[in-house]
């Protein structure tokens, strides 16, 4: 039997079983899904084991555990690790869904005319690294895994992935490999394939501005003393100048932007404004001067306000000048930016443009440095090999605008490079209501991915 049968004889079951992975809420953030998602994780182990794996383990974690598991034919043959994520982004706002976040649904939508998968989970990140157990399960079940194969999935990604540092440092010699392969990224579209060459890093903080003991009459003070909302507002106002650049001194000084050719690739990537502005509903595109929407979420860092509070918010009115004023700031970093250094850059300048009548804080949250794909590696010419056969077009290399930060972590710690080779499509609704996976791009990827084991494994044995 060819690989293509198998996956053709098979095709129901994986979705099936994919259906049964995203019925399990296996919400990381969340203490009170803590057994679904560890049940989560058993499962994920299960079908390892079904698909022909060896060694399928949980280990177990300060947090969630990370499922290992290997096929191992030949120490001489190269080693593919996927990585990837079983655990989930909450649902809320639950009544913004069409159908229920777990009960995976098929709909058809203008993009994904032979339906999507509606489910938390089903594009980021349980339909993408599942594709890879079933075209690896296809290889195996059909004797024609070309190269040794190993599986990390994780259950902390959507939380920072605070345990999996560690764990690489520990498991350094389990995971020894020579590529890693993740789909957890977005392609452009079904006629213009793409590989993800740049994620972005990020680094987030919580602020807060102190400008008295307790809330005051508005009347009897106000116009005479601070009112730290006002002045948090100035503060967040004055970190970008008109042009939308970031006004922290330092904070480009590690920003070196892709070649010319590589801008000139992505500015040419098929871009379609209105579908781009149709999917979160937005009324106008804004950002940088000069540049492309690709660039603006590719290759240029931000710094943007996830939330802000303070004062008084219930219904009516009440007339005070608030003691204190909160916000949350991230800031997503490229290039050779360092989550550690813009953390300070930022916490010194915060502080330094604060007003005498108020006190300010800074608490850094989780963080993580951005990474760059190379592309003139037997890796990436392996997997734009496999696009090309399954797509019939060499994939453009978009850097895009979203984060896994553990992936800087593997080529620091494991010294491995990463071939991001996602199947989802930015407007899937990741992290939002109605998140979807078509059921075109699910077994896209499980066609796709022997491919670039077949390649991968030429092309090691000719270098
Ligand atoms: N899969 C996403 C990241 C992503 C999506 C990258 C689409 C490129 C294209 C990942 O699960 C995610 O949501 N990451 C978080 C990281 C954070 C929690 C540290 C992010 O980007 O906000
Ligand atoms: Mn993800
Ligand atoms: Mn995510």
């Amino acid at each position: 039997m060819t690989i293509q049968e198998y996956i053709d004889t098979n095709k129901e079951r994986f979705l099936d079983e994919l259906f049964t992975l995203l019925r399990i809420p296996s919400v990381s953030t969340d203490k009170a899904h803590d057994d679904d998602t560890h049940h989560c994780a058993v499962q994920v182990q299960e079908y390892m084991v079904k698909a022909g794996l060896d060694k399928a383990t949980l280990y177990p974690t300060d947090g969630h555990p990370i499922v290992y598991a290997e096929k191992m034919i030949d120490p001489s043959l190269p080693t593919v690790l996927v990585y990837g994520h079983y655990d989930v982004q909450p649902a809320a706002p639950l009544d913004q869904w069409k159908s229920e976040p777990f009960e995976p649904e098929i709909r058809k939508t203008e993009i994904h005319p032979d339906g999507a998968i509606f489910a938390r989970g089903s594009t980021d990140d349980k339909g993408q690294f599942f594709l890879h157990v079933k075209a690896v399960e296809s290889m195996i079940k059909t004797d024609r895994l070309p190269c040794n194969v190993k599986f990390m999935i994780e259950g902390e990604e959507e939380v920072g992935s605070p345990n999996l540092v560690p764990f690489i440092t520990k498991y350094k010699d389990l995971l020894k490999s020579d590529v890693i392969l993740v789909s957890d990224t977005s392609l452009l579209s079904k006629k213009h394939p793409s590989i993800t060459v740049g994620l972005r890093g990020l680094t987030y903080l919580d602020v807060k501005v102190t400008a008295a003991r307790a809330d005051m009459h508005s009347g009897l003070f106000g116009g005479a003393v601070a009112n730290p909302i006002n002045t948090l507002c100035e503060m967040i106002a004055s970190l970008k100048d008109e042009k939308k650049h970031i006004t922290i001194p330092g904070f480009y000084d590690d920003v070196v932007f892709p070649s010319d050719s590589d801008r000139e690739m992505m500015r040419n990537a098929p871009f379609d404004p209105q579908e781009y502005m149709d999917s979160p509903g937005v009324f106008g595109l804004e950002g940088e001067e000069g540049f492309h929407t690709y660039e603006r979420t590719g290759i240029l860092p931000t710094l943007d306000c996830n939330g802000i509070w303070g004062g008084f918010t219930e219904e009516g009115s009440k007339t005070i000048i608030p003691a204190v004023a909160n916000a949350k700031i991230s800031m997503r970093l490229v290039s050779k930016q360092n989550y550690e250094k813009i953390t300070e850059l930022f916490t010194e300048h915060f502080k330094s443009i604060a007003p005498d009548s108020v006190k300010v804080e800074v608490h850094p949250h989780h963080g993580g440095n951005p990474y760059v794909t190379p592309t003139d590696t037997i890796e990436y010419r392996a997997a734009a090999k496999a696009m090309e056969a399954t797509f019939g077009k060499t994939p453009v290399p978009m850097y895009e605008g979203g984060s896994i930060p553990i992936v800087a972590n593997f080529k620091e710690i494991l010294k491995v490079e990463t071939i991001l080779m996602g199947f989802g499509f930015d407007t899937d609704g990741l992290h939002s209501p109605n998140e979807h996976f078509g059921v075109w791009n699910f077994y896209k990827g499980i066609e796709t991915v022997p491919h670039f084991y077949q390649a991968y494994a030429e092309m090691s044995q000719e270098a």
